[in-house]
């Protein structure tokens, strides 16, 4: 591949940082002059938090684009930090809050079953994607050094299996993580069987149907 080549996918990525933040910024500030909606609303939480997750992921995903940077990043545990900033951290969460948002809709239900399991699983989610994220960013770091290191006669610093037992404790923290959301969506799982299965049910049907349908 030409060098070129790579050097206009590097400079379309750091473009990509402008219409990513524009969505993140109008996400956002359509809470202004509501934000202590936030202290009550564990939904709001959730779609507020994914959008910061979206702005951090797309301000990172240009500087790994950069071709110094990703001669760094490049095959290590970097890119799979970045990649569950986007997976969990903006995509999840954003379909987590809408699905709470959906649900008593969808099943005629006043509410979620537990507004404080929402809470619950909100705080489990957002502090299992932080361990996550930070443990792969720094053994991504660590990883992408020590493959470069080179000794004064020009031989590697380390082997690779070296570098594999320095990340042993990173993905110690990553698998603790991954524990914590997936708790997080079992209390989901638990708080949407008990919104369809019980709770009241509003009949909403005579506000909904044009008057002419009931003749
Ligand atoms: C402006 C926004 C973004 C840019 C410029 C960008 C750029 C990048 C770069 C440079 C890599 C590393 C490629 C490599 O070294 O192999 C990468 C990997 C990745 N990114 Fe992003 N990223 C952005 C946003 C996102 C978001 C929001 C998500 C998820 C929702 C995401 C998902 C991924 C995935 C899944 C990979 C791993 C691909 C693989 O290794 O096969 N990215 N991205």
């Amino acid at each position: 591949l030409p060098d070129w080549t790579q050097s206009v996918g590097m400079l379309f990525s750091l473009i990509l940082l402008a219409p990513s933040w524009g969505g993140m910024i109008n996400g956002v500030m359509t809470l202004s002059g509501a934000w202590h909606k936030l202290r009550d609303d564990p939904i709001l939480k959730f779609l507020i938090t994914s959008l910061s997750f979206y702005g951090m992921s797309t301000f990172e995903g240009p500087m790994m684009a950069i071709k110094t940077v990703n001669a760094l990043s490049h095959y290590t545990d970097w890119t799979v930090g970045h990649v569950h900033s986007g997976a969990l951290g903006w995509v999840a969460m954003i379909s987590i809050g809408s699905i709470y948002y959906l649900i008593p809709r969808l099943f005629g239900k006043s509410e979620m079953f537990s507004v404080k399991l929402i809470t619950v699983h909100f705080w489990v989610a957002t502090i299992g994607v932080v361990l996550y994220i930070a443990s792969m960013w720094i053994s991504g770091v660590m990883q992408g050094l020590m493959w470069r290191a080179v000794n004064a006669d020009g031989t590697l610093t380390y082997s690779f299996v070296e570098s594999v037992k320095a990340s042993y404790p990173f993905w110690a923290i990553r698998f603790l993580g991954g524990v914590l959301f997936l708790f997080g969506m079992l209390v989901m799982a638990y708080n949407m069987f008990k919104t369809i299965a019980g709770g009241r049910t509003v009949d909403d049907a005579r506000v909904l149907v044009p008057a002419a349908h009931h003749a």
